[in-house]
C-alpha cells in the first residue's frame, strides 16, 4: 500500500510510535489523518501540529470507536489504514511473578491489546469489505511473537492480538482486506521511560521515527510481519524450530536481570 491520498486513523497517536507513525504519514501525503488517544490536550495539540483530526477516547470503548469509525467514514468517504497502536505496559512483581498484576491489570491489557483491535475491525469491515479493500496495521510487540520476563500480562495479551490479526488476514484476505502486524523489540518511547528522540539507554533501542521508516516499507510491502529489529525473525524462527531450547534460553537471560523494582 502507498500512502499518499490515503484516509488514515491512528489510535494511541499522542505519543510515542503513534506519534512517530502520525508524523510520517503526513509526510507521505495521506488525504486525512484521524488522532485518536486518551490523552485530550496532548491529542488536541498534535492534530493542530499535523493539520489532522484529533480524537479523545478510550480505545476500550467499543461505542466510542464505532462512533469515530461511522464520523470519519462520513466526513472522509472511507478509511483505507485504521492503526490500532494503543498500548500500555506493567512490569510483573512480587514473589509470585508471572502472575503478580491484579485482575483489572490482566483485564486493562486484554480490552487494550485486544478487543480494541476486534471494535476496529468489527467497525471498519462492512464499508471495507463493501469496497474490497481495506488495511489494519496493529501495533503489537515482539513480546506477542516471543514472551520477555517479567512481562505476564503484556506478553500474553500481545500473542493473543497476534493470533486475532492472524484470525483476520486468513478470514478477509479473500475480501481485499489486508493485515500487518508491528512488532518491535524496545523503542524510545515514554512507555520505556524515555522521551522521543531521547535514549532509554537500551541496547538495540529504536526512535519511533526508525519505526516509522520500518511502517512505510512493510506497508509498501504488505508484509504480514513489520519487523523494525530484523534479528526478531531469527529469534522467532529459532524458537519454531526448538521451543525447549528457546525456552532454556530465555530462562538463562531472566537470570541474568535485575528483577523490576515493585512500585
Ligand atoms: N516502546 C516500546 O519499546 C514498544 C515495543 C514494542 C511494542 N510497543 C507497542 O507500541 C504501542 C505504542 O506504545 P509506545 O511505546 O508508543 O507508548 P506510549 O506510552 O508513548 O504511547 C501509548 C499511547 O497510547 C495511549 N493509550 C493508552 N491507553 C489508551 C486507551 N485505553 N485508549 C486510547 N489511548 C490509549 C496513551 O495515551 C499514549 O498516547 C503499544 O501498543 C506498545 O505495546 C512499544
Amino acid at each position: 500500500m502507498e500512502l499518499s491520498g490515503k484516509v488514515v486513523v491512528v489510535t494511541g497517536g499522542a505519543s510515542g510510535i503513534g506519534t512517530g507513525l502520525c508524523r510520517r504519514f503526513r509526510e507521505e501525503g495521506v488525504r486525512a489523518l484521524v488522532i485518536a488517544d486518551l490523552n485530550g490536550e496532548a491529542v488536541a495539540a498534535l492534530a493542530d501540529e499535523l493539520d489532522a483530526v484529533g480524537v479523545t477516547l478510550d480505545v476500550r470503548d467499543e461505542a466510542a470507536i464505532a462512533a469515530m469509525v461511522s464520523e470519519v467514514e462520513a466526513q472522509f468517504g472511507q478509511i483505507d489504514l485504521f492503526c490500532s497502536n494503543a498500548g500500555i505496559l506493567n512490569l510483573d512483581g512480587g514473589d509470585f511473578w508471572a502472575t503478580s498484576s491484579a485482575n483489572e491489570v490482566w483485564q486493562a491489557n486484554w480490552e487494550i491489546h485486544v478487543m480494541a483491535h476486534v471494535y476496529a475491525a468489527r467497525a471498519c469491515l462492512p464499508a471495507m469489505i463493501r469496497r474490497g479493500e481495506g488495511y489494519f496495521l496493529h501495533t503489537i510487540s515482539a513480546a506477542g511473537l516471543l514472551s520477555q520476563p517479567y512481562t505476564a500480562a503484556y506478553a500474553t495479551t500481545k500473542h493473543a492480538a497476534i493470533g486475532f490479526a492472524e484470525s483476520l488476514a486468513i478470514s478477509h484476505g479473500d475480501d481485499g482486506i489486508k493485515v500487518s502486524c508491528l512488532c518491535p523489540q524496545a523503542v524510545d518511547t515514554a512507555m520505556l521511560g524515555g522521551t522521543d528522540g531521547g535514549s532509554a539507554g537500551i541496547d538495540g533501542i529504536l526512535s519511533p521515527a526508525q519505526v516509522a521508516q520500518a511502517v512505510i516499507d512493510g506497508l509498501r510491502e504488505e508484509s504480514f510481519l513489520i519487523l523494525p529489529h530484523e534479528q526478531v525473525e531469527q529469534y522467532h524462527l529459532n524458537k519454531a524450530q526448538n521451543y525447549n531450547r528457546w525456552i532454556g534460553g530465555m530462562r538463562k537471560l531472566r537470570r541474568s536481570m535485575s528483577p523490576p523494582k515493585l512500585p
